[in-house]
């Protein structure tokens, strides 16, 4: 079939061409929402008295068949035709005759492409806020089961002062919860209709923009025709929350394989979600928190490539900007099923709460608490600092913890210290003795999740 916009050459384009700059390879999963919005263009075209009304009938009935075709597996698309905009033209065209010529008036591919971009943008966006919700929900249950789960809290990899799992767990819902609303704030940007910037330079029809917008449950139209056609500023919006999003995966994993390791051994991950080597037969590997830490890459790149496709591009359209979908979708793809895999691999992962206890426990990790003691006793907290810190290194030589010394002992550091100093650096009550507000303490805690959950 010629070309739609074959008119002003005298030959057909280069094979190589045909094949270089068509994007139906990947555009193809726009085809939903191509028609849903060729459709309402169809609808307002007669509404406005461009078309008639039988004519914008079979138009929509033309796309709607072709939408069904689609759907049952019926249509090959074809490459000489470009991109899912021209297939869906030519298809519409070979179906209903030369009415189906009468779609594109008052709109270019350029404003399509930016409308079937948005579209798809906008639904996929609220997939990976319930996958995240999701998530942050599943966290705050396992949260609930472990506010005892005492644990040591770690600054430079060196165990710092004891925490719960529960605490440690919440800190990613806090995360996940943050995406959840930079998500919400993209879309704000994502749901504006450019439709009716034409190609560059808006239209001379009287359009009916508002009326688009409605029908396709846009709040919003594009304010300068220039602009509609040539932001992809949604896209670079999506990629770097999506970017953030893998951020905290992967920190989560990195944990995760640390935690699975023997040297941790504070869990170890189900069957389900780990896997063997070929050649070691003990082997039980965190492949899959791997993979995820991995994935981050890629979507950094997809955010990179948007942002380096933008960066030199006078207005408006340039044909460079088709690039930005395989990146989209890339960091549409890869965000969704690093969520959904993620959560059923923290949910499952036996925790091994004597391990994470025995850790706490030792480390010194209640040397600050130490000091604490020393200052309601009246020492300054500097000098505080100073006793305890010798405490620890006499403990050190000895290879004991600092609850192990004898009352004489700990005189010997400070004459302030007395036998309540044991039930002060007992760990659990370290972290009771935590409960401000966004501490470890299991009533902070509690209250913590509750504030999340209004928040979910
Ligand atoms: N396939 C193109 C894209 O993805 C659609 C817009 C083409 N417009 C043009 N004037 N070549 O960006």
């Amino acid at each position: 079939m010629a070309k739609l916009w074959s008119g002003r050459f005298q030959k057909e384009t280069d094979r190589l061409v045909d094949d270089f700059h068509s994007s139906i390879s990947f555009d193809s999963r726009l085809y939903k929402y191509d028609i849903t919005g060729s459709i309402a263009h169809a609808k307002m075209l007669a509404k406005v008295g461009i078309i008639s009304h039988q004519e914008a009938d079979s138009i929509v009935g033309g796309l709607t068949d072709i939408l069904a075709g689609i759907e049952a597996g019926r249509v090959e698309f074809s490459v000489a035709a470009e991109d899912i905009h021209m297939n869906v033209e030519q298809l519409l065209i070979a179906s209903i005759g030369e009415v189906g010529k009468k779609l594109h008036t008052a709109r270019s591919r350029n404003d399509q492409v930016a409308l079937d971009v948005r579209m798809y943008l906008r639904d996929e966006l609220d997939r990976v806020r319930q996958l995240l919700a999701g998530l942050a929900g599943e966290l705050l249950d396992m949260a609930e089961k472990h506010l005892d789960t005492v644990m040591p809290g770690y600054t430079h990899l060196q165990r710092a002062q004891p925490v719960t799992l529960a605490h440690h767990l919440l800190a990613y819902c806090q995360m996940f919860l943050r995406d959840r609303d930079r998500l919400a704030d993209c879309r704000r940007r994502v749901n504006v209709l450019p439709l009716g910037a034409g190609a560059l330079a808006g239209t001379t029809f009287p359009l009916d923009r508002e009326y688009v917008a409605r029908e396709l449950g846009f709040d919003a139209i594009t304010e300068n025709s220039l602009d509609a056609v040539s932001d992809r500023d949604f896209a670079v919006d999506f990629a770097a929350a999506a970017s953030l999003i893998m951020v905290h995966l992967s920190r989560f994993c990195e944990e995760i394989i640390l935690w699975s390791s023997a040297e941790f051994s504070f869990i170890e991950l189900d069957d389900a979600y780990s896997t063997g080597s070929s050649m070691m037969p003990q082997k039980k590997n965190p492949d899959v928190a791997e993979l995820i830490r991995g994935k981050s890459g890629r979507v950094f790149g997809d955010l990179t490539a948007l942002l380096t496709m933008l960066k030199g591009l006078p207005l408006a359209y340039n044909k460079d900007m088709q690039e930005d979908k395989e990146a989209l979708f890339d960091a549409v793809d890869t965000v969704k099923k690093c969520l959904l895999i993620f959560r059923p691999l923290v949910a499952t992962m036996r925790v091994k709460k004597e391990n994470m206890s025995r850790a706490a426990r030792g480390g010194f990790t209640n040397a600050t608490d130490l000091a604490d003691y020393l200052v309601q006793q009246g020492v300054p907290f500097r000098e505080a600092h100073a006793i305890v810190g010798r405490t620890v290194a006499y403990c050190l030589e000895r290879n004991k913890s600092l609850e192990e010394l004898s009352l004489e002992e700990l005189h010997n550091f400070s004459p302030s210290i007395k036998e309540d100093v044991y039930a002060a650096i007992g760990v659990a009550h370290c972290v009771a003795a935590r409960s401000i507000t966004g501490g470890p303490a299991p009533e902070a805690v509690q209250e913590a999740i509750r504030t999340a959950r209004r928040r979910l």
